[in-house]
């Protein structure tokens, strides 16, 4: 980590109460922990435009392992992708229903389309992305 330096923010004194408010029901026992990591969020998210940044994220699916072929289809797709896709971990919820968690890892544009191809298979409840950083720029 470089050298800190100090900074002074001048803010709305309801800005500030409010967000007071909301750090605290967050867990932060200090407002520099709170702004360091806002700062370092948006930063994360702004690195996800560029399609080469290197990223690991997480993909969660919801399924009916009933579809015909939704399970093989799935596991195809993950296979074709093996070089991306670290670890997968399935959960049966109930008769019908299956949660997936996915691990990936690579440059920002593939892992959105191995993303959007896993999400948008029929049969898929809902599925979601969630992106975030190697953690080596922070
Ligand atoms: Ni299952």
């Amino acid at each position: 980590m470089s050298e800190l330096a100090r900074i002074g923010v001048a803010i709305d004194s309801e800005l500030l109460n409010r967000f007071d408010q909301l750090i605290g029901e967050r867990g932060y026992t200090n407002r520099s922990e709170a702004f360091r990591d806002l700062i370092r969020d948006e930063l994360v998210q702004k690195s996800w435009e560029s399609a080469e940044t290197e990223v690991v994220g997480t993909v969660t699916l919801v399924y009916d392992h009933h579809v015909r072929m939704l399970n093989e289809k799935l596991t195809d797709m993950q296979h074709d992708h093996h070089k991306n896709i670290l670890s997968t971990l399935h959960v049966h919820l109930d008769h019908d229903n299956c949660l997936e968690v996915l691990i990936v890892k690579g440059k920002a544009g593939t892992v959105q389309k191995i993303a959007d191809a896993l999400i948008s298979t029929k049969g898929v409840k809902h599925g979601r992305l969630t992106l975030t950083t190697t953690g080596l720029e922070l």
